[in-house]
């Protein structure tokens, strides 16, 4: 019989536990520490309870995260891991007044590990909107141009950032309707991405002048870009600079949203989108064809409901898909039809109108786009730019 979570630990105060499993050394500590810390019977890990999660550490990654094991200047971890004995007992430990774990081996060493890092990473919290919560949490939002560049203009970028890192989605309004403002908005809040499709930014009306739906006015269900690539460019951004016919509402839909949704409705479907590796083509004749597979759902390191990369495009999905087994092929369909009907849904689409002036940027990790069809000239313009350098600054303004 398996036991219990309960019955392999001691729920005794750590210093009263030290002194139960260890040298009877109990010392005092101060009342700023703020952990608690338990050690398993097998006295092969530790248990440590932190604000707001509690974390088993295996003896092998505390002796990998010694303190003195980083250079002080860059931060970086110097020790080669095969330099590490990682045969050894835990003797003694104590918590320091800096929040510093003191750890002692059996083969004399003493290491440090500072339990203060831990805290770190669960402060960017994704939350999940929907056709209800979008005006609120998302459009009544928008940011006025005008304050990126006055005086409130460093809290109006952490806005912006800390925005984005949330939602995945953040509109500027009042830019002025051409492409040099829009670029100047794109470079004063991060990288342009140069592309395989040409210069920097673009500007596109329907022209049919590239081989893609995009360059016609037909409607384009929801989707993620560039699924064929290995690492799918980070951030989409859109600006109507001109539309003199109706219709062409931009569709969103939030990937966090959709895979909290299946999970709750179809864990089976839900697991195997996380699982299957389904693959993705895009041709140009004569000038290029890329591939790449990857899961429709990606969930971050930390797990559900952290969501990493949201993969999904009807239109580039490759009809070779001859690596599934037949078992993988059924459940894949029917996981991806069930998906779908989530994606659609009216319930979690939103349909809004881009007007000139106002620039929306899409976390294409997350954030799924479209648009309906459209009558007249409509002119769009936009570019990609690096996800990973908002993520460090939504980082940075959280500390
Ligand atoms: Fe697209």
């Amino acid at each position: 019989m398996a036991k219990t979570a309960k019955s392999l630990f001691h729920t005794l105060p750590h210093c009263f536990l030290r002194s139960q499993l260890f040298k009877p050394n109990c010392r005092n500590l101060s009342s700023h520490v703020k952990y608690s810390i338990e050690v398993n019977n097998q006295k092969d890990f530790l248990r440590v309870s932190l604000k707001s999660r509690v974390l088993n550490l295996s003896f092998e990654y505390l002796l990998d995260n010694n303190v003195h094991s980083f250079d002080p200047i860059s931060s970086q971890r110097m020790e080669n891991i095969v330099d590490v004995n990682q045969n050894v007992d835990l003797i003694d430990w104590r918590l320091n007044d800096d929040n510093k774990l003191e750890l002692f081996w059996g083969d004399k060493r003493t290491t440090f590990f500072d339990l203060s890092l831990l805290e770190e990473s669960s402060k960017l919290k994704q939350v999940f909107w929907d056709s209800s919560s979008f005006n609120k949490l998302i459009w009544s939002r928008a940011i006025d141009v005008n304050g990126l560049n006055g005086s409130e203009c460093e809290k109006s970028m952490d806005q912006f950032y800390g925005l984005f890192a949330r939602y995945g989605v953040v509109f500027v309004k009042n830019v002025e309707a051409n492409e040099s403002a829009t670029k100047k908005l794109c470079e004063k809040m991060g990288i342009i991405s140069r592309t395989y499709y040409g210069a920097d930014m673009w500007t596109v009306a329907a022209d049919g002048k590239h081989a893609d739906t995009f360059a016609t006015n037909l409607a384009i269900r929801t989707h993620t870009d560039n699924t064929y690539f290995d690492a799918p460019l980070g951030v989409q951004v859109f600006h109507c600079l001109s539309h003199d016919g109706s219709g062409g509402e931009t569709l969103l839909v939030d990937g966090l949203n959709i895979s909290r949704l299946l999970r709750q409705k179809d864990q089976k479907s839900y697991n195997t989108l996380t699982r299957v590796p389904i693959r993705y083509r895009y041709l140009d004749p004569g000038k290029a064809m890329f591939k790449a597979s990857g899961p429709m759902i990606t969930e971050e390191c930390e797990g559900f409901p952290s969501l990493k990369q949201f993969r999904y495009n009807d239109y580039d999905r490759d009809i070779d898909q001859s690596h599934l087994s037949l078992e993988d092929q059924r459940a894949f369909f029917k996981a991806l039809r069930k998906a779908a009907i989530l994606i659609q849904s009216p319930e979690n689409e939103v349909t809004l109108k881009l007007s000139p002036g106002l620039v929306v940027f899409i976390d294409n990790w997350r954030v799924l786009h479209g648009r309906n069809s459209f009558t007249g000239n409509r002119v769009l313009c936009g570019c990609y730019m690096e996800r990973h350098d908002w993520r460090s600054k939504a980082a940075l303004a959280q500390f």
